[in-house]
């Protein structure tokens, strides 16, 4: 069979330059890694890494050289603040971007690193028009939280107003990523859950579509999805295992640096009605996507029945002889993981209703967010379905 053709897995090209450097102590190593001589400007969140030790580290690994930091990145990162950084950038003549904590920072850091080379007259355009972008800074990263992937992948997601959009591009890539499980521990238990339901719905949204008989895509995909679930309650109840949180680390890196999605279908509703979640209620984004998830699943259940079942007896273990209690069973079993990881599934968790679903279609509109999924069926008045059932 022609290897195009819909039940093959298709045709790919795979390609990730991201050197990981991961393990205790690793942050030593960015004396190596960056550059010497380059003109550096390290970016980080609100404070975290100067509590856990991670700040010190770097001062340790930078000896020697100077380098100037933009701090305060939020959750969520903002277009406006981003572009100060960007004017820090150009007025400084920074050359090398070293973005340290979550995936927001590393977004925000990657944004910047486009939009300092932008030709285009409004940087906004990258995410709003995904206008081209023909240069970008180099840039590594320190992460603090496992969860996005970020570390090594061509996303970044950016917010301004009600809009909270994403950009791809593999030149802002990280050159490299340290992960050292040990920055972990300080994280607070709404982080660990989030990181772990994330990870778990990028793996969910490249694996349950339909079958193209990529084995090697699903046995990946089931096993990152056992480690989470195997280990994502450790965290909470042994926050300084290192094995635990080494495990998660690379699962969650894993999850979404583009190994798994190829040659399959792969998904996104999820991400982008949560994303709406977000930017017009503030959940946390993995928040967000345990409300949609065992919603849309549901909703979704007769296209995606195949790869349900599959889900049901190899990462739930269900030996239910019927496929439509497998399914059911596995989905439960999915809303009653997320919860134990102390993140709820229904709106009602985050105070919201079903006043709520009106707005969410309507920015979906707004951003041509209209035929959602691997088969491209799910629509606003599908979505406000799948969000009435998560109330
Ligand atoms: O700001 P600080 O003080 O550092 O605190 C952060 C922040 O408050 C804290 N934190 C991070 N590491 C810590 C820590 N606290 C204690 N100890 C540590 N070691 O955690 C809080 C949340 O951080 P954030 O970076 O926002 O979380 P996350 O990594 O979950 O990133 C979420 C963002 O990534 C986007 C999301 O939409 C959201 O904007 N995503 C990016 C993706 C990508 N680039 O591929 C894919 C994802 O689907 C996602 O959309
Ligand atoms: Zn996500």
């Amino acid at each position: 069979m022609h290897s195009t053709e819909g039940s093959a897995v298709y045709n790919f090209q795979y390609a990730n330059p991201t050197r990981i450097c991961f393990g205790a102590g690793q942050i030593a190593s960015l004396s190596e890694l960056i550059p010497s001589g380059s003109r550096l400007l390290v970016l980080y969140g609100g404070g975290s890494i100067k509590q856990n030790g991670v700040y010190e580290q770097l001062t340790e690994a930078l000896a020697g050289r100077e380098w100037l930091e933009f701090p305060g990145i939020g959750a969520n990162p903002r277009y406006d603040q981003l572009m100060e950084a960007v004017a820090l950038v150009k007025r400084e003549r920074i050359d090398f971007l070293l973005a340290v904590g979550g995936g927001s920072v590393v977004d925000g850091t990657k944004f910047v690193a486009a939009a300092a080379c932008f030709e285009g007259e409004d940087p906004w355009d990258i995410l709003l028009d995904k206008a081209p972008i023909k240069a970008a800074l180099p840039l590594g990263c320190v992460l603090t939280l496992p969860a996005t992937g970020s570390e090594s992948n061509p996303a970044a997601v950016v917010s301004r107003g009600e809009a909270k959009l994403s950009f791809y591009n593999p030149l802002v890539l990280p050159q490299f990523a340290v992960l050292d499980p040990t920055t972990t521990y300080s994280l607070p238990v709404r982080q660990v859950g989030n990181g772990v339901v994330d990870a778990f719905v990028h793996i969910i949204e490249q694996y349950l579509t339909f079958p193209v008989g990529g084995e090697v895509q699903d046995r990946l995909a089931e096993g990152l999805l056992q480690v989470l679930v195997d280990n994502g309650p450790k965290a909470l109840s042994d926050p300084t295992d290192y094995q635990v949180r080494a495990n998660l680390m690379w699962a969650a890196s894993l999850a979404l640096n583009g190994l798994i999605g190829r040659g399959v279908p792969q998904d996104w509703a999820t991400h982008a009605i949560g994303h709406q979640l977000t930017a017009l209620h503030g959940l946390d984004h993995a928040q967000s996507l345990a409300v949609v998830l065992p919603s849309l699943l549901r909703a979704q259940a007769a296209q995606k029945q195949e790869k349900l079942a599959q889900f049901a007896e190899r990462v739930w273990h269900s030996s239910r002889e019927d496929k439509a209690l497998r399914i059911e069973e596995a989905i439960i079993r999915t809303e009653q993981f997320f919860q134990q990881m102390g993140v709820g599934t229904r709106l009602a968790d985050y105070g919201l209703d079903e006043r709520c679903i009106p707005a969410i279609c309507s920015n979906l509109k707004r951003f041509g967010l209209t035929s959602l999924g691997e088969q491209q069926d799910i629509d606003p008045d599908k979505v406000a379905r799948i969000l009435s059932h998560a109330r």
